[in-house]
């Protein structure tokens, strides 16, 4: 891959959000209107904020990735989406409650232009929410047509040149892979045929990428995560990734689990807690989104302290996850990890990290991220799972023939050394040069 071969980012990017209406489709849509318009700067976003080292640290060439790798700009973003609520996004931000009036109000007249449009959405599959303002068809197959209609009118109204589909709704109920999913004629039999292990979510997706457009999954649901879905994104070269925003205690345990093993300290249990209280919080409570959300939390420690390596410090640990609706704090969400270590000759430590965090605003700007390098990934001819914005996610999409990363700083590594290999510029090692002499 060569630098030569990237397109450059001409022209204006849509971004389609599913759950447009939402507390982090909100959180990102005003925010990216306060920074484009002066009023706030984009924090927390690598693509925005971060720096890159070129060469040699001594080189002292440190590009801002924004100017590094060509990125879509800000002012070139235009957003749309879908959800099952007919409120302009004003109001929806309003009602998302992330953040204040005055941050609302500053960006009002270019919120309330921001509508959505109808979303597919079938109860079965996210048992706490209504939709009232949803589409209708024979068969998910013509609903996921209907999508696709969607996505091609957006384009054109818009007068956009690329888009990218990123979903930001409710996380749905516990699917297995199975037999449906495993190629394109049996999934395109299953739409037809309305098979259950079918849901919206997959249908959006399929839209999507049939029409050679990113999909990202910001949601534990499986969702792009199937052979079907991976084999339609190689067939049009189309990038996808997910599953599920890396932010709060996740994020957390991504950074100390590496630092246990790094140091040879043993683990004997590990207990996640958490109160929070918005829609998210609500659809959660319910045992079917618990499930999906439990499993992609739950698979984070096994990867990064690899028990069959090191039985002696992590074979027996005990690893809880629990999130409760509690509605006064809305989506301030507090967050207790209550950690039991042992170190020399087995004597037993303990680490408490309370983390009093805002979910979306840890949120919004992953979406930002993932949008740029989703296009970027595009435009460098990159097709199929990213792992190289594992960075991001709590249940990286790997290919069946590797292994997830979660450790947040190796994932950083790689997702730096991409951007530097893809710009045709060396990956920096860390290696000190004299041992090479
Ligand atoms: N905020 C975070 O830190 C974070 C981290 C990881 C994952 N997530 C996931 O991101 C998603 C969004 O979180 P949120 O806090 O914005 O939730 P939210 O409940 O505020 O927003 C979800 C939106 O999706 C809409 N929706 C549901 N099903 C839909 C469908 N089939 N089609 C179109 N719209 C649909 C809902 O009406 C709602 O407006 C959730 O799945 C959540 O688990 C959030």
């Amino acid at each position: 891959m060569s630098v030569q071969k990237i397109q450059k980012p001409e022209g204006k990017l849509g971004v389609l959000i599913v759950g447009l209406n939402g507390a982090v489709a909100t959180t990102f849509t005003a925010g990216l209107l306060l920074t484009r318009n002066g009023f706030s700067k984009p924090i927390g976003s690598l693509t925005q904020m971060a720096t890159i080292r070129i060469g040699k640290r001594i080189e002292n060439n440190f590009p801002v990735i924004k100017e590094f790798a060509p990125l879509a700009e800000l002012n070139d973003l235009v957003v749309g989406g879908w959800d099952i609520s007919n409120y302009d996004c004003f109001d929806a931000a309003k009602e998302a409650k992330v953040l204040n009036d005055k941050d609302i109000e500053s960006v009002s007249k270019e919120l309330e232009r921001i509508l959505p449009m109808k979303g597919v959405f079938d109860k079965n599959y996210v048992k706490n929410l209504d939709g009232s303002y949803i589409k209708k068809g024979e068969n998910k197959y013509e609903l996921m047509e209907k999508l696709q209609d969607d996505i091609k009118k957006f384009k054109k109204e818009n007068n956009l040149n690329r888009l990218v589909v990123i979903w930001a709704a409710s996380t749905e109920i516990y699917i297995k892979e199975g037999g449906v999913h495993q190629n394109l004629d049996s999934f395109i039999k299953g739409m037809k045929e309305n098979h259950e292990d079918i849901s919206p979510s997959m249908l959006y997706a399929y839209a999507a990428i049939s029409q050679g457009v990113p999909f990202i999954n910001g949601a534990p649901n499986l969702t792009v995560d199937i052979p079907a879905l991976l084999e339609l994104a190689e067939k049009n070269s189309v990038p996808i990734a997910g599953k599920d925003f890396k932010t709060g205690q996740t994020l957390i345990k991504t950074v100390l689990a590496p630092m246990l093993k790094a140091r040879m300290l043993g683990l004997s249990g590990w207990f996640s807690t958490n109160i929070l209280g918005n829609k998210d919080g609500l659809v959660l409570d319910e045992p079917g989104s618990f499930k999906t959300k439990e499993e992609s939390k739950l698979s984070v420690l096994d990867s990064i302290l690899q028990p069959e390596l090191y039985p002696d410090l992590y074979e027996n640990y005990y690893h809880k996850v629990r999130i409760n609706y509690y509605p006064p704090r809305g989506d301030n969400k507090e967050g207790w990890d209550n950690i039991d270590i042992f170190g020399w000759l087995g004597y037993p430590m303990q680490l408490k990290v309370n983390f009093l965090c805002k979910d979306s605003i840890l949120a919004a700007p992953i979406v930002l991220d993932l949008v740029l390098f989703a296009d970027l990934a595009q435009r460098a001819g990159m097709k199929g799972i990213q792992e190289w914005l594992s960075f991001y996610f709590k249940s990286p999409i790997h290919s069946p023939n590797t292994v997830p990363e979660h450790d947040l700083f190796i994932q950083l590594m790689k997702l730096k050394n991409t951007l530097r290999t893809i710009m045709n510029e060396e990956p920096v090692t860390h290696i000190d040069p004299d041992i090479m002499d």
